[in-house]
């Protein structure tokens, strides 16, 4: 059977299957081609990128054009999953104008094959906006980094009946405004669970439970990479930061007490050509 790549509609078929697919945050080539080649679905270069990779305090400070070189990267090395560029704080609040021309860029320049946007029904105009210039859009709520401080910090959402009430809103809104897909972060599985039944578009889970129809992971988290903290739903799957930093400190070493470079790792020269550099020295 031949490869094929998976595309928006590939997840309305597995919606409609009942078959599970797979996302991972990535943000460059290396990590996006072994992502590719394990076979999963799709690669969300996400503004998570700004703390676990740029070192920002938190995700607003990210800019396009530090977003578009990044997708820019997991695009070149993805032929397969679907690569999903995450617009930043503030390059799509200020009009629909802006919005479209942002989420543009990213399909033109940055080559993605789709955008997301954090926000409910207050977004959905500019979600019908973007899906109307012919871009596919994934709507974005319950945990919504992007606008923490409304929320009152990194805290899960939906945990009161108002709460729940309003993310069934949010996410029937975005899918009538034209959201292919609603990602859900941080809901308790059971609200999450709910809401999945009461839409028609693929749903991905980022700590939202089982139910859904796919599962993402920031691949920082999964690998072990980034330390300052650990949501609860994330999965470490491998010590890899562990693994680096024992790999450099015994670089460091051998660097010190003199063992690396050894004959093994330099390039020789004969000696007929180091003897006659060596005379010529001699002669000056
Ligand atoms: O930036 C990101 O990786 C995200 C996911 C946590 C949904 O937005």
């Amino acid at each position: 059977m031949t490869k094929e790549k998976f595309t928006p509609l590939s997840a309305f078929a597995c919606r409609r299957e009942k078959r599970k697919f797979s996302m991972l945050s990535v943000y460059d080539y290396p990590t996006a081609k072994y992502a590719e080649e394990a076979g999963v679905n799709s690669l969300l270069v996400g503004d998570s990128l700004a703390m676990t990779v740029l070192g920002h305090e938190d995700t607003v400070s990210l800019t396009m054009e530090e977003m578009l070189h990044h997708v820019k990267a997991v695009s070149k090395a993805s032929q397969y999953s679907m690569v999903v560029a995450d617009m930043p704080f503030m390059s799509y609040h200020i009009s629909t104008q802006q919005a479209v021309e942002n989420a543009g860029r990213f399909l033109k320049e940055g080559r993605a094959d789709a955008v997301k946007v954090e926000g409910g029904y207050q977004m959905a105009e500019t979600v019908k906006a973007i899906y109307s210039a012919g871009i596919s859009v994934i709507g974005h709520i319950g945990l919504t980094p992007q606008s923490s401080g409304q929320l009152g910090g990194l805290k899960v959402q939906g945990k009161t009946l108002e709460n729940a009430k309003k993310l069934l809103n949010d996410a029937i809104s975005l899918q009538q405004a034209g959201a292919f897909s609603i990602l859900m972060e941080c809901i308790p599985a059971k609200i999450a669970s709910v809401i999945h039944s009461k839409l028609d578009v693929p749903t991905i889970s980022y700590g939202s439970g089982p139910d859904l129809d796919a599962q993402g992971l920031v691949a920082a988290d999964v690998l072990g990479l980034f330390d300052l903290f650990q949501p609860k739903f994330s999965k470490r799957y491998a010590e890899i930061g562990t693994g680096i930093k024992n790999t450099f400190s015994k670089y460091h070493d051998e660097v010190i007490s003199r063992n690396f470079p050894d004959s093994e790792h330099q390039y020789n020269v004969s000696e007929l050509v180091l003897e006659n550099f060596l005379l010529h020295l001699k002669s000056k």
